[in-house]
């Protein structure tokens, strides 16, 4: 058998007997069900437990399934997803330079929409503006998503508040009352940056290719685990909890959310969605300062539009802006 072969009847094995978490499967029912011999199944037992799931062996003659690790793998982020498009199909990478770069790749050679990359670490992670995204082994999610909208490239601007707006959505099931996006899509937990996304858009004038959201969320990284020049400014799930948080999990619970946070926006754009925009803003009331490319413009943000553009009120007038680089002013 070879090893591709192996690794397959270990999908099977580990789909049947998470079917009946506890209960014992022999190896002979099991070969028996999948086609394979008995000696074959014991050996995918052993790849199960090589890529850190926890069974219990019964005189090598019988298995049941305890646990699976925190691995974000194709299987376990489908197992369960609750989405009908997004995860739809699954690449997953132990370590990839940037899952942004590769479902742009898999985007442009028509990958169906829904498609999704993760990677346990990023050797070259992007942030927005020519940024780097940290992104050590194992500790945080990196996914990024493909779609296809039928829009025009206008609106894709607003997709990724939409996807802020799932982020913080699912962020607040952890953290409560203590989430806020920096507009347009910085995810702030206890004023520190917990999460970011990065959306790129392959388009012509009038007709979008795809589109990709890149997303990366810090989830299990303690304070040290951050570079220096992070620590102050960055923080994450476990350090806010101060409990280790399941990856896998928080990740199905954004998809779904992404999905469903997806499906109103093409429906009604970002109209339904003001209210939560605006409970979730760490801009509105304040006085900020905006950088878009050589102009500045200092002002009030009072408000986010239907099109996901922040209202900043300067002289008496109310200018929206689209895209851009906020700070805070000092009060
Ligand atoms: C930002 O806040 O500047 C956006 C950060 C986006 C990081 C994610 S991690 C997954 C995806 N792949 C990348 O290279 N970047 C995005």
């Amino acid at each position: 058998m070879t090893r591709p072969e192996l690794e397959h009847l270990a999908d099977h094995v580990l789909a049947a007997i998470r079917t009946r978490p506890k209960q014992f499967f022999t190896y002979a029912s099991l070969a028996k069900k999948l086609a394979a011999e008995p000696a074959m199944v014991e050996s995918a037992v052993r790849c199960l437990i090589d890529w850190g799931y926890r069974v219990r062996r019964r005189r090598r003659e019988a298995v049941s399934f305890l646990e699976a690790p925190d691995m974000l793998t194709a299987v376990e982020i489908q197992h369960g997803l609750k989405t009908k498009l997004i995860g739809s199909r699954v690449h997953c990478y132990r370590l990839i330079k940037s899952t942004n770069d590769l479902a742009a790749q898999l985007g442009e050679s028509g990958s169906p929409e829904g498609t999704i990359v993760t990677s346990e670490e990023q050797s070259s992670g992007r942030g927005r503006l020519g940024r780097v995204w940290h992104s050590p082994a194992g500790t945080g999610i990196y996914v990024s998503i493909v779609l296809n909208p039928k829009f025009t490239p206008e609106r894709a601007p607003g997709l990724s508040i939409m996807a802020a707006l799932a982020l913080a959505t699912v962020l607040e099931e952890y953290c409560p009352g203590d989430v806020r996006i920096k507009w347009p899509n910085d995810l702030l937990v206890s004023g520190k940056k917990c999460a970011g996304i990065l959306t790129e858009l392959s388009a012509e004038r009038n007709r979008i290719h795809h589109v990709v959201v890149g997303v990366g969320i810090n989830v299990n990284q303690q304070g040290a685990d951050f570079p220096p020049e992070l620590r102050t400014v960055a923080t994450s799930l476990r350090r806010c909890t101060k409990r280790r948080v399941h990856r896998v999990s928080l990740l199905k619970e954004f998809l779904k959310q992404f999905e469903k946070e997806y499906r109103l926006y093409q429906k009604s754009g970002l109209a339904k969605s003001q209210k939560r925009l605006r409970k979730y803003s760490a801009l509105l009331g304040r006085k900020v300062k905006l950088v878009t490319g050589a102009h500045e413009v200092s002002g009030m943000a009072v408000d986010i539009d239907t099109n996901g553009a922040l209202i900043i009120e300067s002289n008496g007038k109310r200018l929206p802006v689209a895209a851009g680089e906020v700070t805070v002013a000092k009060e």
